[in-house]
């Protein structure tokens, strides 16, 4: 099995963005350069996450600036109307030859309800069913439009459908766009089994991630559906062990404890304080403790795994546990076995970011795609300097073997 990598490409950005001083006045030039960067080193993909800039706005901006690099587009249900997404779609693969996944995202019940999606948490799920195969239809060429609880789209006329003004373009990629997305709870899991093609988790332990990828896993055989996994990693990859722990202290140093505090508060059960939670792992109540005494944690301390780092992020300080910002720290050799480990626990697509993003993604290029089974559909532009390299040498070797 090989593995897909992708990068990040979301505002903001800076050497540790989750505090202000680390955080750079980002504008579209920059998007532009992290875009051109991920695209030149021969990353598979960039996930554009919600923020301020519009995902579908900024990706197909970024379209003319690259030659291979999917977008990976977050898009909650309902936002625009499934019929005028695909229409979207279909015009942005035309201009990109075929660049689109989106990452059906299905969190923030109150966010959605300020752009007009008022269902519940469950209902949602049902609802979002209801608009991606709608959606589906749509990008495939169906015509007779779609009657659902939900949706309901009128048949369009087959005839218009070349018109050269009212008709729509033919879809470029012939299975449809790529759905990726993620949903933990047991409406979430039926969703993603039904609907997606690559089921994403934040990540864990590779043991325990690979458990939770099985229990999905299971779900998708009991209606014959098979899924791909992928997670989302924040990375520091260093020559060696020390560069990359030196780099993770660095990064604590630089952050408050008023930012670990918050973060912690903002994982606590319903009811529970800093000062009253107790944790049932040593360790997590080790590093508590050193917060509360008004300290943060060494680096090591807030190792949970070889690798795995717990450390601050812009996706918060998981101090209670992983969750959206959990690290692999540590040498390219220890990175790729750890990633070769979560292969093979079914990981095979990994989003990574570090900050900052262009220099960080130059370090994962250079230091880790070389040790990694990578299947982007191309050959990746070091390893093809690599394989000439070792291609060079043995037909010198041979050939001053042969004089
Ligand atoms: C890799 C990954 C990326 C995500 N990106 C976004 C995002 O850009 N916007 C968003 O609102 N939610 C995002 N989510 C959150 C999910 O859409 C969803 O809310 C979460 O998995 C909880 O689902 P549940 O309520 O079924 O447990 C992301 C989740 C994952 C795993």
């Amino acid at each position: 099995m090989a593995v897909k990598i992708l990068w990040y490409l979301t505002t903001p950005d800076g050497p540790y963005p989750w505090e202000a001083e680390g955080r750079w006045n980002t504008d579209f030039d920059h998007l532009k350069q992290i875009a051109v960067t991920a695209d030149r080193l021969g990353y598979y993909g960039s996930l554009l996450g919600s923020s301020p800039n519009e995902s579908l706005a900024v990706s197909a901006a970024l379209i003319d600036a690259t030659k291979r690099l999917r977008f990976l587009v977050a898009q909650h249900p309902g936002e625009v109307s499934p019929a005028i997404l695909a229409k979207w779609a279909l015009t942005f693969d035309k201009f990109s030859d075929g660049r689109l996944l989106f990452n059906v995202v299905n969190g923030n019940d109150a966010g959605l309800a300020t752009v007009g999606v008022h269902y519940p948490h469950d209902e949602r799920y049902d609802f979002s069913l209801e608009y991606w195969r709608a959606f589906k239809g749509y990008y495939a060429g169906e015509t007779e439009g779609y009657d659902g609880r939900y949706v309901k789209l009128t048949p369009r006329h087959a005839a218009a459908a070349n018109h050269p003004l009212g008709g729509w373009h033919q879809p470029v990629q012939p299975a449809g766009i790529p759905l990726w997305g993620a949903g933990t709870s047991g409406p979430g899991v039926a969703h993603s089994v039904q609907l997606l093609d690559v089921y994403l988790s934040f990540a864990n332990t590779p043991p325990k991630l690979g458990e939770k990828f099985a229990k999905v896993a299971a779900e998708a055989a009991k209606i014959g559906r098979t899924l791909t996994y992928g997670t989302r990693l924040q990375i520091i990859v260093r020559e060696t062990e020390e560069e990359a722990w030196e780099h993770a202290e660095r990064l604590l140093q630089r952050t408050s404890l008023q930012t670990a505090r918050q973060s912690i508060e903002r994982q606590l059960p319903p009811g529970e304080t800093l000062e009253t939670y107790v944790s049932a792992d040593p360790q997590i109540q080790r590093n508590l403790d050193t917060i509360r005494a008004g300290r943060l944690p060494k680096a090591r301390d807030l190792e949970i795994y070889p690798n795995v780092w717990l450390g601050p992020s812009l996706f918060g300080f998981n101090i209670l546990g992983p969750a959206a910002g959990t690290y692999l720290v540590g040498s390219a050799a220890q990175v790729a076995e750890r990633i070769r480990e979560y292969e093979a626990h079914g990981t095979s697509a990994f989003i990574l970011s570090g900050f900052p993003l262009i220099e960080e993604a130059h370090r994962v290029a250079d230091l880790l795609f070389p040790l990694l089974d990578i299947d982007h559909g191309y050959e990746l532009p070091q390893l093809a300097v690599k394989a000439k390299t070792l291609a060079d040498d043995q037909s010198r070797d041979s050939k001053s073997l042969a004089a």
